[in-house]
């Protein structure tokens, strides 16, 4: 029997960790479609990087703030390209901190829209591919789901939802399809965070090291493949931070 080509979607792939999680499934043999929202170039140079080793790369503009039309334009465009899906890992993020004060509608509906509905919606148009593959979902959700910090209250609680959609849909797509979420403490830096503040950070990790875009894209892998046991579950992937 030939073995099918297997696909994999991957939501805000075009740089940090979203492209390390793409570039890790290309290699492991993935076909790839991913989203981007403003990294035009990025997405271009990543596309043209996969071409050139031998994968099918497909870009899809997307924001996930603007719903349901996003969700529409990655089906329609993901379904154009590839007549399976194997993996869908939910890992576009808006990380935006506001204190209770500064907390309005827009930003809680913002980080809703795409912490939460987003993966839902996605999950319900792919759930047919998913089950039919007999595939995967994985969700990066992010430590601050469980422990969360008062400057970040919406984004903590839309992560907070992801983690809980995580449990629901495991169970809803079970048996035929497997979910779970990966929890990082830092794996990259937030863009300017201060020295100091990293340090700060670092001495309450075990593990006295940040983790890598990598360590994210090797558990990623493993929750696809050889993972196969595992569902419903949110693994922290932060170096022992939680266990202080
Ligand atoms: N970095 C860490 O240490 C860390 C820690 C804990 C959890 N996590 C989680 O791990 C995942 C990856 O982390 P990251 O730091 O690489 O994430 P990130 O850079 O904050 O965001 C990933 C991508 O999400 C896309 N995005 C933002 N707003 C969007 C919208 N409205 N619609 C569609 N896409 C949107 C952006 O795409 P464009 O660039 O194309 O605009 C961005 O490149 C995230 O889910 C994050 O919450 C990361």
């Amino acid at each position: 029997m030939v073995d099918m080509q297997r696909v994999a979607l991957v939501t805000g792939g075009a740089k940090r960790v979203g492209r390390a999680i793409v570039e890790r499934l290309a290699d492991a043999g993935f076909d790839i479609a991913f989203t981007y929202r403003g990294s035009e170039d990025e997405a271009r140079t990543l596309t043209n990087d996969l071409a050139a080793r031998g994968r099918s790369a497909v870009a899809i503009q997307a924001d996930f703030t603007q719903l349901p039309g996003a969700i529409d334009a990655v089906e329609n465009q993901f379904h154009a390209a590839f007549g399976r899906l194997d993996v869908l890992v939910n890992n576009a993020s808006a990380y935006s901190p506001a204190t209770l004060a500064a907390t309005d509608l827009p930003l809680m509906r913002r980080l809703w829209a795409v912490h939460a509905e987003t993966p839902l919606l996605l999950a319900q148009r792919f759930a047919t591919d998913l089950r039919r593959s007999r595939g995967h979902i994985v969700n990066m959700v992010d430590l601050l789901a469980e422990h969360p910090l008062p400057r970040y209250l919406a984004f903590c609680a839309s992560k907070a939802a992801l983690a809980n959609l995580t449990m629901g849909l495991a169970r809803e797509l079970a048996p035929e399809v497997t979910v779970n979420g990966i929890a990082p403490g830092v794996v990259e830096w937030p863009d300017e965070y201060p020295e100091a503040e990293r340090q700060k950070y670092l001495k309450r990790v075990p593990l006295g090291r940040p983790g890598t875009p990598g360590d994210v894209a090797e558990t990623v892998l493993f929750l696809c493949t050889t993972g196969n046991y595992l569902t419903g579950q949110i693994l922290h992937l932060d170096g022992g931070r939680s266990i202080t």
